[in-house]
Formats: structure tokens, C-alpha cells, sequence
């Protein structure tokens, strides 16, 4: 079955008539949605089990499938790239609310092929001005995960809206007003969503934690805290009426009045610091790409506060050392140097990482291939190195994929990889009462004691220490990857510290070993994060692989699926989509 926006006959299909035909499909639950072109194109071949979703003019490639269409529609009706971004990432908001969101924030990479400009927007969320080093400890001097992941005080001043309206400006086309962008989130929030059974188990699956917000329980389950089911209609009438405001004030809508007044209610009524001048003081930055080289490619990612691009160009450059065509994909030789590779990286990242309007961070010297040659030197090819340094990480029990992550390319070769979260799935479970925001928890990603592990295991040192006004420190790395100067790759993925192993593995998959991008996005994924000091793998690889990689002292370990990207790849002159295929209800859709 393909889903190419070709197969709706009006192709001004309104809201309304594409939510109905995608219901039946949603109900059905489509697993592989963006893999499930069965028609072949030049962008695969006869030998490929996968194949991507084709299309000459744009595409969309996100995790929700209404999103998706919203912000192809965007595309027909003459929007670029950075206008079907903003509507989709505010019809996310209605649609994924375990992840979108107006309560969160996340980073925006942007390539303008007229002016061939990569931009790279920071919206991370940052914390308010009363935060202090020392706040997510315990009385024993301990951190204290209760306090950095589920009280007021784990909530960051969120930059999605300011993120959004900034993004217009510099970059939207000029041919659809904001109120047309923020348009179809509001019809979605006030006439409400079809739940899919994503959306039904994913709540259902939290209804302990988001029950114990009377304002949350309140949006998100019927009376009794009973989930609704597939098929049952979820309205977000408050959430409707913020996006309202927004549509009408620009950001003032959020950051001032009500909405604000609300937000910061709440999170003191949680413990947290948060006031109105925290909300009035936001502002998203734009920041220069990190950029890199692998094999003749470019490549540009997201700089610190998020750590994404850094790694991202760091391993590259030492894996630029191994021939790992002739290793082969998922051979024990290549993730033996991807683990060597990513145990260093990340051991950095603990040390060096941090906002950088509040530390040096030396982004250059990580991405040095000088640097790359001398770790290069360290990684013994017949042995693993053991990781042994600072406090040893405790693998947590948070497995799953909270972040978010779209792809978009326009008619004119613009390109927008977003990332954006509220940390947590359902961020930090607290809704401003009457607005319908529902609230992050970010702050987590800060480091609560230098040595002492976050939510993904992740280690951070005094770069990352909590400061009033100072972003956490990220890993999410929507990236560009380019040819000879001309677009190739847009990519990107949720799932915390993974993030930056999963969205290198596309780019891996696809220079290195050849894969039409819907083979690159379905390829088991293996990871490795210094601490704890094991290769994760996903299951798919063989047993003898194993045993190799085990035989050269490596400890792996077969854990759940990581990440979910949504790609697309310029091939000749038509563009090429996945969406994951490891999580229900994503949808790659081009016209
Ligand atoms: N909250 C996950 C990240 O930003 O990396």
C-alpha cells in the first residue's frame, strides 16, 4: 500500500477528509507505513526487502500520521519547508502529546537552497532564573530523581512557540500567514483527534503517573482515569484555545497574559521557581551548524546545547579510519569500532558538554580530525577497551522513546530536521490548568551532581551543572548531510542518549553501505554510551556476531528497539522518505 499524497484525489483535500481516510488505516494500526511502497522506483532496487516512499515535489516524514498530512498540505498550498515545519510541529502538539508539544522545546536545523544557508535554531528550553546547582539534591546530598524528574522544579521555561515564530520569520515563504500555520492544530485540539491505538496504550500505559494531575486526567481520560479507546474521539478544548491565542498574538500569546500566568501557577503549585519574567524572558537562538566531512560528504548538525552534532561529526570522523563497506553492515568488525568510537565520544560528552552561553565548550577540538586520528590510535582492532573512568553508570528504567523527530524537503530543495521533546513521554505529567500545555521535564538532562547518571545513563560533568537561565545539555541531532553542496539527506530521530548512535547509523547505512533509505531506517541499531560499558543491541543480529564481539571482550546485550527516525533522501531528482518502522502510526507522505 502506498501512501504518497497522490492517492488522494483532491489535492486540497481539507483536514477533515484525509483524517477520515486515514482513520480506517490508524484503526488497522500500520506498522511500517513509511517502508510500505511496494512500487518500484530508481531510488531502490530488486534486492531491497524496503522500500521508501516516493515523490518529485515534497515530502513529509514524521511519527504521526494526521501531522504528516498537515504538513504536506502545507506543501500544495504553496508553503516552503519551514511553514509546513511549523504547522506540523503545532499539529503534533494536538496529536502526539506524549512528545509534540507548546510545553517543551527542541532544536531546528534549516537549509535554504536559494541562499545554500544552513541555519541551526536552538528552542531548547532553559531553566528559570531561581535554578541553582544544587536543587535536584536530596538532604542526604545525593540527587534526588524525584525532584529532577517529577516536581516543578524539573520544568524548563519552554521555547517550542517562541521556536516556532522565530523560524517564520527568518525563513517561512511569506505565502501563509502564521494564523494559516497554527490553523489546523486548532480545528484538530477543538474538534477533536481519532485515538489510534497508539495513542490508547500509550496513555494507557500512563495512567498512573498523568492520573495524579487532576488537570492531566482530566484532558486525557474519561472519568475513572479510563483510557479511551481506538476509534473514540479525544478533544483538547483548553489546548484549542491556547493555540488560539497564539494564532492571534504571535508568541506574546503564550509567553504573556494568561497563558503564562497559568503555567507559572503551576509550576509552583509543583515546587517548582518558574515565574511570569521567565516566561516574558524567553528567546530561542540561532546558532552556527556544527559541520564535518565523511567520505566527500558534508555534514551539519545541531552545535551544543545540544551534544548531537558534535559526536555525530566526532565518530564519523574516526570511523572515516575503517573500511566499513568491506567490514560490512552490521559485521562484529564495524560495531566493534562504532562501540570503540561511541565509548569515546561519549566519555567527552560527560566531560566537556554544556550550554555554551555559560561554558566553553570546545566543539572545535571534538570535531578535529586531528583529534579523531589521535583516538583512532587508541582502539586496539582485535579488543575492547574497557570503560573504565569516573563513577560507573546505572543503566535506569526508562526505555522508551520520548522525543520526536520530522523531516521535511519542498519543491525548491528547502529542508527543515526538527527535533523537539518534553523529555519524558507526557513530559513531567502536570498541565497548566485551562491552557492544555502539558509541561516537560527537561531539566533532568542537566547534570544534578558532576559523575552522577540522568535518565539515559548519561554522565555530565560541571559544563552541564544546573544554572538559572542555562539550557541542558541534549543529544538530539537533526541533521543535513550534502553532496558536492547539493542536498542528499535530511535525518534525525527521538531516543535520548541513542539518539546520536541511531541518526549516525542512517548516514552510515546509506554512505557506507549503500541502502536506499528505507533499508538504512529498518537495519537493526546497535549502541554504545561509554557507561554503561556494554554494546546495546537491538535483536536481528546473528548469533556468531555476537559471539565475535563478545570473543572481543565486549558485553552485549539485547534491549528494546532504539530510536524512530524520519528521513528523507534526495535520488536524482525525486525524493526518497522512511519513517521508522519500530513505532506505530508514523507516516511519510510526499506529492
Ligand atoms: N531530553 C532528551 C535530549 O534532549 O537529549
Amino acid at each position: 500500500m502506498s501512501l504518497r499524497k497522490t492517492d488522494w484525489k483532491d489535492p486540497m483535500t481539507p483536514l477533515k477528509q484525509f483524517r477520515a481516510a486515514l482513520s480506517a488505516l490508524l484503526l488497522g494500526g500500520f506498522a511500517a507505513v513509511g517502508a510500505a511502497s511496494a512500487q518500484e522506483t530508481p531510488v531502490s532496487s530488486p534486492t531491497d526487502r524496503f522500500h521508501p516512499v516516493v515523490a518529485p515535489n515534497g515530502m513529509v516524514a514524521s511519527q504521526e500520521a494526521v501531522a504528516t498530512m498537515v504538513g504536506l498540505d502545507i506543501l500544495e498550498r504553496g508553503g516552503n519547508a519551514v511553514d509546513a515545519a511549523i504547522a506540523t510541529g503545532f499539529a503534533m502538539a494536538v496529536t502526539l502529546p506524549r512528545a509534540g508539544n507548546l510545553g517543551g522545546g527542541g532544536f531546528m536545523m534549516i537549509h535554504m537552497a536559494e541562499s545554500r544557508l544552513s541555519d541551526a535554531l536552538d528552542y531548547r528550553e532553559k531553566a528559570p532564573a531561581a535554578a541553582h546547582r544544587d536543587m535536584f539534591l536530596g538532604e542526604d546530598g545525593e540527587p534526588d530523581n524525584q525532584k529532577s524528574r517529577f516536581s516543578g522544579l524539573a520544568i524548563g521555561v519552554p521555547g517550542t512557540v517562541a521556536g516556532f515564530e522565530a523560524a517564520y520569520e527568518r525563513h517561512g515563504s511569506g505565502e501563509l500567514t502564521w494564523a494559516q500555520l497554527v490553523a489546523p492544530a486548532i480545528e484538530l485540539a477543538e474538534n477533536g483527534i481519532e485515538v489510534t491505538p497508539d495513542l490508547s496504550s500509550s496513555l494507557a500505559s500512563r495512567a498512573e503517573r498523568l492520573g495524579k494531575d487532576p488537570a492531566t486526567a482530566e484532558i486525557f481520560y474519561k472519568p475513572g482515569l479510563r483510557p479511551y479507546s481506538p476509534g473514540e474521539t479525544l478533544r483538547q478544548t483548553d489546548l484549542a484555545r491556547t493555540l488560539r491565542l497564539i494564532a492571534e498574538k504571535g508568541s506574546a500569546g503564550f509567553y504573556e497574559g494568561d497563558v503564562a500566568r497559568k503555567i507559572a501557577d503551576k509550576v509552583q503549585e509543583a515546587g517548582g521557581g518558574m515565574t511570569v519574567e521567565d516566561l516574558a524572558d524567553y528567546s530561542p537562538v540561532w546558532r552556527q551548524p556544527v559541520a564535518g566531512s565523511y567520505r566527500g560528504h558534508e555534514i551539519v548538525s545541531m552545535p551544543p546545547p545540544s551534544s548531537g552534532g558534535a559526536h555525530i561529526v566526532q565518530i564519523l570522523n574516526i570511523l572515516e579510519a575503517y573500511p566499513l563497506r568491506e567490514f560490512g553492515a552490521n559485521s562484529a568488525d564495524a560495531i566493534h569500532v562504532m562501540a570503540e568510537a561511541g565509548r569515546r565520544a561519549y566519555a567527552d560528552r560527560s566531560k566537556y558538554l554544556g550550554d555554551p552561553d555559560f561554558a566553553d565548550i570546545p566543539v572545535d577540538g571534538i570535531t578535529s580530525p586531528y583529534y579523531a586520528a589521535e583516538l583512532v590510535r587508541g582502539i586496539d582492532r582485535t579488543m575492547a577497551t574497557a570503560s573504565t573512568a569516573v563513577s560507573p553508570g546505572n543503566p535506569l528504567p526508562y526505555e522508551s522513546d520520548e522525543t520526536t523527530h520530522f523531516s521535511i524537503v519542498d519543491r525548491d530543495g528547502n529542508a527543515v530536521s526538527n527535533t523537539y521533546t518534553l523529555n519524558f513521554l507526557y513530559g513531567v505529567g502536570l498541565t497548566a490548568d485551562g491552557t492544555g500545555v502539558l509541561l516537560n521535564n527537561e531539566l533532568d538532562d542537566f547534570s544534578a551532581k558532576p559523575g552522577s547518571p540522568n535518565a539515559y545513563g548519561l554522565i555530565g560533568g560541571t559544563a552541564n551543572a544546573v544554572e538559572g537561565g542555562k539550557r541542558p545539555l541534549s543529544s538530539m541531532s537533526p541533521t543535513l548531510v550534502f553532496r558536492d553542496g547539493e542536498l542528499l539527506l535530511v535525518t534525525g530521530s527521538p531516543g535520548g542518549s541513542r539518539i546520536i548512535t541511531t541518526t549516525l547509523q542512517i548516514i552510515l547505512n546509506v554512505i557506507d553501505h549503500g541502502m536506499n533509505i528505507a533499508e538504512a531506517t529498518a537495519a537493526p541499531r546497535v549502541h554504545h554510551q561509554w557507561h554503561p560499558d556494554e554494546i546495546r543491541i537491538e535483536e536481528g543480529l546473528s548469533p556468531d556476531t555476537i559471539r565475535r564481539l563478545e570473543e572481543l571482550g565486549h558485553k552485549v546485550v539485547v534491549k528494546n528497539t532504539m530510536g524512530s527516525t524520519q528521513s528523507i533522501m534526495k535520488v536524482g531528482d525525486m525524493l526518497a522518505g522512511a519513517s521508522d518502522p519500530r513505532r506505530r502510526g508514523s507516516l511519510t507522505a510526499g506529492h
